[in-house]
């Protein structure tokens, strides 16, 4: 799917004076339709959809998500409370990550989550001492690294042996000994995830295949399994890739979960809501160098990190027309004191004006979610619109959010 996002460029205009810019915005008809689309794709089959909270984890846009039903793929004791305040069932969260620390597997405990997705063995150890000091039962599933290589951006493929993911399955023996002897741990189920914006179904469905029957044959040795986590990782189009579509995705990952005769989960990120929000930017100047022509914006890499870290496209469109009809080759840099940082390279572009705007397509995963305050920039507001209307759902930080905690230990 292709962003359907804002044509309404007056309201971005009125966003821009009143809210400023950069400023995320969000589409909410653009969520619920896509909400929709993963409900109905998996409505034929037992399945929990989990949001992957580190995509996009602003309050409001959880809200929305969780009251439609999905519940959360969570990395951090801070993604459980940000998923417990937007109104998650516990029931429905899971804890993924390499590197769980004890206080988060408690507050976890506490909470009641689904199940711990466990990465290494010591987190065996760790879990059931946690659960054995406060007499209950922990419910894990065991993170199969399958070694299938998602063919996408090596920084976002986690599926492979060379990665610090997962368990591989030639461990599965001492691993499944060691739960044994823990009467405290209580296996639910497998988990795998092999990558991110993957827009390859062949992966995908190997990674399925593969996981119902590794779940089969630990069933056969005893353990009774309620679940298959087969992950997140469906792609968006950003430019000219061709995603399958998500009835598509869902079929192989459905049929799997049959063969194992086993509950699905799914972990969707930026399937769900990359295509719903774009960063919106003001021109602030156009440089020209020997070499090359720079469209200088507001938004810089500590806004979307995305192209400097992986040289990820995004599309670039503009808000504001311009008076003029020659293209130019630009790129579009930031503020920021680094040559990487910049949001696009090379793009044909009529030339703006300064202060004339343009929309950053596809920002809704793993854009706000990955700002910083690098070059002691605030982070930038985000805005919901709806129909015509619009609410702003992160204020824009002021300078002294950044340094208070710093502030308050000044001597
Ligand atoms: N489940 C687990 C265990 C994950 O690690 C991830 C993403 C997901 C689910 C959701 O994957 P998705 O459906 O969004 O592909 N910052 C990178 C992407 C990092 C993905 C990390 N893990 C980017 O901007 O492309």
């Amino acid at each position: 799917m292709k962003a359907p996002t804002f044509h309404d460029h007056n309201l971005l205009h009125d966003i821009a004076g009143k809210v400023g810019t950069p400023a995320y915005i969000y589409s909410a008809d653009v969520l619920r339709n896509r909400i929709k689309e993963f409900n109905s794709a998996f409505s034929g089959y037992p399945t929990t959809l989990c949001f992957a909270v580190k995509s996009l984890s602003n309050l409001s846009i959880l809200k929305m998500i969780f009251s439609d039903g999905f519940g959360a793929d969570i990395v951090s004791g801070g993604e459980l409370e940000r998923a417990i305040t937007a109104g998650v069932s516990p029931s429905k969260v899971v804890f993924s990550g390499v590197g769980k620390q004890p206080e988060e597997i408690s507050k976890a405990l506490d909470y009641g989550i689904r199940m711990f997705n466990v990465e290494s063995p010591w987190e065996i150890e760790v879990i059931a001492e946690i659960a054995r000091s406060k007499k209950v039962k922990a419910r894990i599933a065991l993170r199969i690294n399958p070694n299938i290589d998602a063919q996408t951006n090596a920084k976002i493929s986690t599926g492979l042996y060379s990665t610090k993911f997962g368990l591989p399955e030639t461990e599965l023996p001492e691993l499944l000994a060691a739960i044994k002897s823990h009467p405290e741990l209580q296996l639910t189920g497998l988990a795998c995830h092999i990558g991110s914006q993957i827009t390859d179904i062949k992966p995908l469905a190997a990674a399925a295949e593969k996981m119902a029957h590794l779940a089969i044959s630990v069933r056969e040795q005893g353990f009774p399994l309620q679940y298959l986590d087969l992950g997140g990782g469906l792609g968006i189009q950003y430019h000219n890739e061709n995603p399958p579509s998500i009835a598509a995705y869902s079929e192989p990952l459905i049929r799997a979960a049959k063969r194992a005769n086993l509950e699905l989960i799914i972990e969707p990120g930026r399937a769900l809501v990359g295509n719903t929000g774009i960063l919106l930017t003001k021109v602030v100047g156009i440089k020209k160098t020997p070499s090359k022509h720079f469209i200088v914006v507001d938004a810089a890499m500590n806004d979307l990190i995305r192209p400097t870290l992986y040289g990820s496209y995004h599309e670039i469109s503009a808000v504001t027309s311009s008076s003029s009809n020659d293209k130019v080759v630009c790129d579009f840099v930031g503020p920021i004191c680094e040559t990487g940082d910049f949001i696009a390279q090379d793009r044909s572009v009529c030339l703006p004006e300064v202060g004339g705007l343009y929309a950053i397509e596809s920002c809704g995963a793993y854009g706000s979610a990955m700002a910083s305050h690098y070059n002691s920039r605030p982070k930038a507001a985000e805005v919901l619109v709806e129909g015509a209307s619009y609410r702003i759902i992160r204020k824009r930080e002021e300078l002294r959010d950044i340094w208070a905690a710093e502030l308050s230990e000044l001597k």
